[in-house]
């Protein structure tokens, strides 16, 4: 079994035979569920863990324990990726106190049809549990991203368990210890993924307990899900500073796409290519075909978004429709957007896209939206293309 300090062990486990993460978010690289046990005077658990390693959790905690007793349970998060394993673990361990927050205790009622009150003790900011070498404080990290998540800090060997914030998405497999990993391009678009979809909405209370965590002195992050973070802690944090304020990571830009015969594609390729000339490079995403979370990502991390559609049926084409309806519901702000249209008898989707847009905060529009109908003419429209790529190269600036 791992140790992460010589009384802390690691008890989580990856799965790589799910390949949705909440039945929604593929996952290319399995998933991994942490969860800790402290072997100090008093023992303590953090966590148990999803479904999928269950068995495998169980029998670690078991192992992990040999023939000590449990003295605690704290619970960081009720979402069952976590607390699948909880009601297996208060019952086979019933001398576990169970230190959750008040509003965690309510959802473990709903979860496991028990409230075991007399177990339970809900950390005020006062409080402190002390197991012989360790000294625990507990912050509530409220919509971090359920309403009862609490972080908890050692102050003796300055370790912060994060609950689900600086997870990612991906097995464990290249290295449980962050100091085993790359941080690169596909790393950190896989973390921002997991945070844009799952904690993106709710940047403020980010926001809130970063400023707390600001306070302790941090030499290791033990999230739910992903690697064990021992360095590079100032990168994810400045990472996680930047997404919970919606700051654009870099000054770049994607396009998105919808189109059913290839017309608009064309166009927006054509686009790419004149931004290239310009010095731009664009991403570029046909929103038929990619996962609406990667578009999420993206829409994170560059700062402006050229939206791409066909009109249908009167109204904008149902992917990109979907696009702006996750962006919506994630508040994304601080963003610059550009529009191509099109429609073969009466374009339309340009307006009905601005009209979503109007209700983004921070958030501009380029004028003028470029419309195209049925075929883009390259003959006489190539002027009207050159001039939208030099808005949204200036719009870069
Ligand atoms: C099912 C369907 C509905 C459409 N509805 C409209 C419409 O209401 N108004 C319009 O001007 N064009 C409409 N169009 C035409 C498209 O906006 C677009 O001009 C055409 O699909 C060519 O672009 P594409 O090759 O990128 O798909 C529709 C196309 C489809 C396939
Ligand atoms: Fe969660
Ligand atoms: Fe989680």
């Amino acid at each position: 079994m791992t140790k992460i300090l010589d009384d802390l062990l690691y008890l989580g486990a990856s799965d790589y035979s799910e390949h949705k993460f909440e039945r929604i978010y593929q996952i290319e690289e399995g998933m991994a569920y942490n969860s800790y046990l402290l072997l100090d005077d008093k023992t303590v658990l953090f966590d148990t863990c999803d479904k999928s390693v269950g068995e495998h959790f169980l029998e670690a905690l078991k192992e992990g324990l040999g023939k000590r007793k449990l003295d605690y349970i704290v619970v960081h998060h009720m979402e069952p990726d976590h607390s699948y394993e909880l009601g297996e673990v208060i019952k086979l361990y019933p001398e576990a106190k169970i230190l959750i927050t008040a509003q965690g205790a309510n959802i473990l009622k709903e979860y496991l049809l028990e409230d075991y009150k007399e177990r339970i003790i809900n950390p005020c900011s006062s409080y402190r549990l002390n197991t012989g070498h360790h000294l625990f404080s507990f912050i509530p990290a409220p919509l971090v991203h359920w309403p009862e998540v609490m972080f908890s800090y050692d102050e003796k060997t300055c370790t912060l368990f994060s609950a689900d914030a600086f997870g990612t998405f991906g097995g464990n497999k290249a290295g449980l210890f962050s100091n085993e990993i790359t941080l690169d391009d596909h790393f950190v678009s896989e973390m921002r993924r997991y945070y844009s979809n799952i904690v993106g909405k709710f940047g403020p209370n980010v926001v809130n307990v970063l400023k707390k965590a600001s306070a302790l002195k941090i030499d290791r992050i033990l999230a739910l899900h992903g690697p064990i973070w021992v360095d590079k802690l100032d990168k994810i944090i400045a990472l996680y500073t930047k997404w919970a304020t919606y700051e654009p990571e870099q000054k770049d830009c994607m396009i998105v796409c919808g189109s059913v015969y290839g017309h608009t594609l064309t166009a927006a390729k054509k686009l790419q290519q004149v931004l290239a000339e310009k010095g731009v490079k664009a991403s570029f995403f046909d929103a038929t075909e990619t996962e609406a979370s990667y578009l999420v990502s993206e829409a994170f991390r560059v700062k402006t978004i050229v939206i791409c559609s066909i009109t249908y049926a009167t109204n904008i084409f149902p992917p990109i429709e979907n696009f702006l309806t996750d962006l919506s519901h994630l508040g994304l702000t601080k963003r610059t957007y550009a529009i191509m249209e099109n429609g073969s008898w009466a374009p339309q989707a340009g307006s009905k896209i601005k009209d979503v847009l109007a209700s983004f905060k921070d958030s501009c529009v380029l004028q003028p939206v470029l419309t195209v109908r049925g075929a883009f003419d390259e003959k006489n429209q190539m002027g009207s293309l050159e001039a939208f790529g030099d808005n949204i190269v200036n719009s870069l600036k």
